[in-house]
């Protein structure tokens, strides 16, 4: 299902013979298919009206990242979950490359003891030579790719922030019309600091869209470097840590434990309950950044409680 003629023609041409139905409309594609589940990969602007209309359907639902660009749609999707009995899941698909989960394995294991802080740099030259929504995006740097750092953070460490300190800006030789340039600090629990950067509009040397992550604690660090996870010790030596085997990753690993968690009736570890505490770091931060003030992050999250 597409709105536009020449996907839909595109996609007839890749499926050739084959009898699969299309649409323009996403309500005519639920009144006339009958199906289990559906997946939403369109701009992010559109995605709670047609979530919401999958819900009046009740079918699963796989949603790309990020949720919404606004706090207040995202509360109302929240409230509409807590009496759906389907599955709602994210798309962050960061959390799982065979890089992160080594990451993950070594600060579980306790191998650099207790965390003390993270350096996080992601630095690219992206240019949308289109126009397409993320030219119009306002805050396109946040909401669209560091939604996938704040979530990679979360998930690491276990535990949300306390509170926001951010700026952004726009440069003059930007493709967007919003915010491709920003930082913030985050203050976790037990006085955990997260200095964050990000630019979309860098001419140095890029990194990976993973970025560069150090996490620092009092017995060694964990890094990634060009997606290469490294142990790093007290002395300054640093290895590479083993990466596990994993039959799926990232889209795939998304789609295979969406699949297994309807079979299984399992609550996805990306589900909607789990994403809004991503998606309300990059509101703090968007919020920090328009009120020019540190801002806290549990005054949002109460605001979710019913
Ligand atoms: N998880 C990731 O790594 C990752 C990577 C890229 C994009 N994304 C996300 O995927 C989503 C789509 O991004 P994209 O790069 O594919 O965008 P895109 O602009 O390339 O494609 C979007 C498609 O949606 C169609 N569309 C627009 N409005 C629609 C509507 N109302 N109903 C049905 N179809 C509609 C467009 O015609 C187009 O074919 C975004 O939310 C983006 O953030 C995620």
């Amino acid at each position: 299902m597409d709105v536009a003629d020449e996907n839909l023609k595109y996609a007839g041409e890749l499926l050739q013979d084959k009898a699969i139905p299309m649409f323009h409309d996403h309500n005519e594609a639920l009144s006339s298919v009958q199906a289990d589940a559906v997946m939403i990969i369109t701009p992010p602007q559109t995605h709670m009206t047609i979530a919401f209309d999958v819900m009046k359907a009740g079918l699963h639902i796989f949603l790309e990242k990020p949720l919404t660009y606004s706090f207040e749609d995202a509360v109302e999707f929240v409230r509409k979950y807590e009496r759906y009995d389907k599955k709602v899941m994210i798309n962050q698909n960061y959390r799982w490359t065979p890089e992160i989960q080594a990451m993950k394995q070594a600060i579980a294991n306790g191998s650099i003891g207790d965390i003390g802080y993270i350096d996080y740099n992601f630095r690219r030259l992206h240019n949308s030579n289109v126009d397409t929504w993320r030219v119009h995006s306002g805050e396109f740097l946040f909401t669209d790719v560091s939604i996938h750092h704040f979530d990679l953070i979360r998930y690491l460490l276990e535990c949300e922030p306390e509170y926001v300190t951010a700026q952004g800006i726009r440069p003059s030789w930007s493709w967007c019309e919003g915010i491709t340039v920003g930082g913030a600090i985050f203050e976790f629990p037990k006085g955990v600091l997260m200095n964050y950067f990000g630019s979309l509009s860098d001419f140095g040397s890029s990194t990976t869209w993973n970025g560069e992550i150090r996490i620092t604690g009092s017995e060694g660090a964990v890094e990634l470097c060009n997606d290469i996870p490294y142990l790093c010790g007290k002395g300054g030596e640093r290895q590479e840590l083993p990466l596990p085997q994993m039959l799926y990753s990232s889209q795939g690993y998304s789609l295979h434990q969406f699949i297994y968690s309807i079979r299984h009736d399992m609550r996805p570890d990306t589900d909607l309950m789990d994403n809004i505490k991503s998606h309300l770091m990059v509101h703090t931060v968007i919020q920090s950044i328009h009120r020019n003030e540190r801002v806290a992050y549990d005054d949002y999250l109460q605001a979710l409680n019913p």
